[in-house]
């Protein structure tokens, strides 16, 4: 997956995680199927782990599971359409085996709730994001003839001290969640009423799960939070010591303890929010060479109304300032974003006003997405979803045609300049190549040599596309 605490749609095809368990016989097979965004599948790797406690295997072969749990997406209308059109194929699997557990997990599973077993009978057990821990106790519940949900949202639930089964993609990359749920009230986001209130993880767990993470060979963290800039140990909301005995931490420091951790281990975060970025991090990001030149900096949107309407807390202004910061601070920092076209009310003025911040700020890389109406949120309750179908595809269109240009220049910059790159494995289209990122998260591909994957390699840029840069070996 790319870096970025963003929803992929390629991701949203699902992803099968699979757990090889040295030494453990088990008959009992886990299929796990992840849907959504960076934290789901962080959070599919603590389900893994809870449930290997309980002598589950995770397989990759649907076939032999006795229980398939999907975790879920809600973020917009075709991501929850996806999961529907899966739990109906495993409704036909179901009918044939009944023994067969079929759940769902994630926000999906909270935003619904019981609805998802009384109206649809198509799964057996419901566990909101922060029920994980009772998953064997669901399990066992639907073995004995019953239906099982549990959706209670916490206020301090981190699974802080359970290690994630790691989705071994080389053993190179890891997510580490820092902090879970989201008290922003962006008015099209239904991760608020899925997620629960914010909550930040004990740091000294966080280093400590990075330092096992480099000692097994990882040489990439990515530090994971819908609003990482509003991490806070030891602090109120207000900014209050809570227990003065106990020191503080707030993000910038926390990005300094997990730097430390080695000058080899790389760095990454997402998501930050233009409303609470403060120098502080970008100052941290510049003193650190580990820690990586690239922020993903949603805007949603270029035009201040319509920022208003969204709830986000910042004008087109205040975001420009905050780009010009970055540009000031960590010159060479990658920025790539989120946008949103045919947000409720948008003009045509207004997504004029979109593309020429995209022009101003010339983004490396953008998710870009229509409008999807999500019920409950704020902008279904105050807004009408007034812009055509049609109008949200043309903008979306002339966003994404920008977008490609914006990448394509940006990419053609690197060509001459070498870059040091994390080795990540064999580049997928050819056995005689290998690929790995730069700091500021473009992907390389550059021949195989006699290199290995976990390495830092010194790469010269001599070509690319939109998406990839070509690289040669220059010692
Ligand atoms: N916490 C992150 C975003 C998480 S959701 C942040 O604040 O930026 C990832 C992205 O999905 C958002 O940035 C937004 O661009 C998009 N998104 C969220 N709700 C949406 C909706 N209702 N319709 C379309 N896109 C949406
Ligand atoms: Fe949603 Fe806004 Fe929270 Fe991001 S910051 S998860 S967009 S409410
Ligand atoms: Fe992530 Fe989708 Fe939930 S974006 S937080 S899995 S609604």
């Amino acid at each position: 997956m790319e870096s970025g605490n963003k929803v992929i749609d390629e991701a949203l095809q699902g992803t099968a995680l699979v757990i090889e368990q040295d030494g453990v016989q088990s008959s009992k097979k886990l299929y796990l199927e992840s849907y959504g965004c960076q934290m789901n599948f962080s959070d599919s790797e603590v389900v893994a782990s809870i449930l290997a406690q309980d002598g589950y295997q995770t397989t990759r072969n649907i076939e032999e599971a006795d229980v398939i749990l999907l975790n879920t997406c809600s973020i917009r209308d075709n991501a929850e359409q996806r999961v529907r059109n899966r739990l109906t194929e495993f409704k036909i699997k179901k009918d044939r085996n009944p023994e067969l557990v079929v759940g769902i997990l994630g926000c999906m599973a909270e935003r619904l709730k019981k609805n998802l077993l009384d109206e649809e009978k198509l799964v057996d057990l419901v566990a909101g994001p922060d029920a994980y821990r009772d998953l064997p106790n669901l399990i066992d519940e639907v073995g004995t003839g019953q239906k099982a949900v549990n959706v209670l949202l916490s206020r301090d639930e981190t699974y802080a001290d359970i290690a994630p089964v790691r989705l071994d993609q080389g053993g190179i990359s890891a997510f580490v969640t820092i902090m879970r749920g989201c008290d922003n009230m962006c008015s099209f986001c239904v991760v608020p009423f899925t997620r629960g209130r914010e909550r930040s993880r004990d740091p000294k767990t966080i280093v400590a799960e990075c330092q096992d993470l480099f000692d097994k060979g990882y040489r990439e963290v990515t530090l994971l939070g819908q609003n990482v800039d509003s991490y806070r140990w030891n602090l109120s909301a207000k900014g209050e010591v809570k227990n003065p005995a106990e020191p503080t931490t707030n993000f910038a420091q926390l990005m300094e303890m997990v730097a430390l951790v080695s000058p080899l281990l790389r760095i990454r975060f997402s998501t930050s929010h233009p409303k609470d970025m403060t120098n502080d991090v970008l100052e941290m990001m510049a003193k650190y060479e580990n820690i990586c030149p690239y922020i993903h900096l949603p805007v949603q949107s270029g035009n201040t109304d319509v920022l208003y309407r969204m709830n986000r807390g910042y004008s087109r202004e205040w975001y420009l300032e905050r780009i010009e910061s970055i540009r000031r601070i960590v010159p060479g920092c990658a920025i790539s974003t989120d946008i949103i076209t045919g947000f409720c009310g948008e003009t045509e003025e207004e997504h004029q006003e979109t593309l020429s911040l995209m022009d101003i700020v010339q983004y490396d890389f953008a998710y870009m997405f229509k409008y999807s109406e999500r019920p409950k949120t704020l902008a279904e309750r105050r807004f009408d979803d007034d812009v055509p179908e049609e109008v949200k595809g043309r903008r979306l269109n002339e966003i994404i045609d920008k977008q490609l240009k914006h990448s394509l220049a940006s990419n053609q910059r690197m060509i001459g300049t070498v870059q040091k790159v994390l080795i990540e494995g064999p580049s997928k289209r050819s056995e005689e190549h290998l690929c790995g990122r730069t700091g500021t998260n473009v992907m390389v591909v550059f021949p195989k040599g006699n290199l290995v994957k976990g390495t830092y390699i010194d790469v010269k840029i001599i070509d690319c596309t939109s998406a990839t840069l070509i690289g040669e070996l220059i010692s």
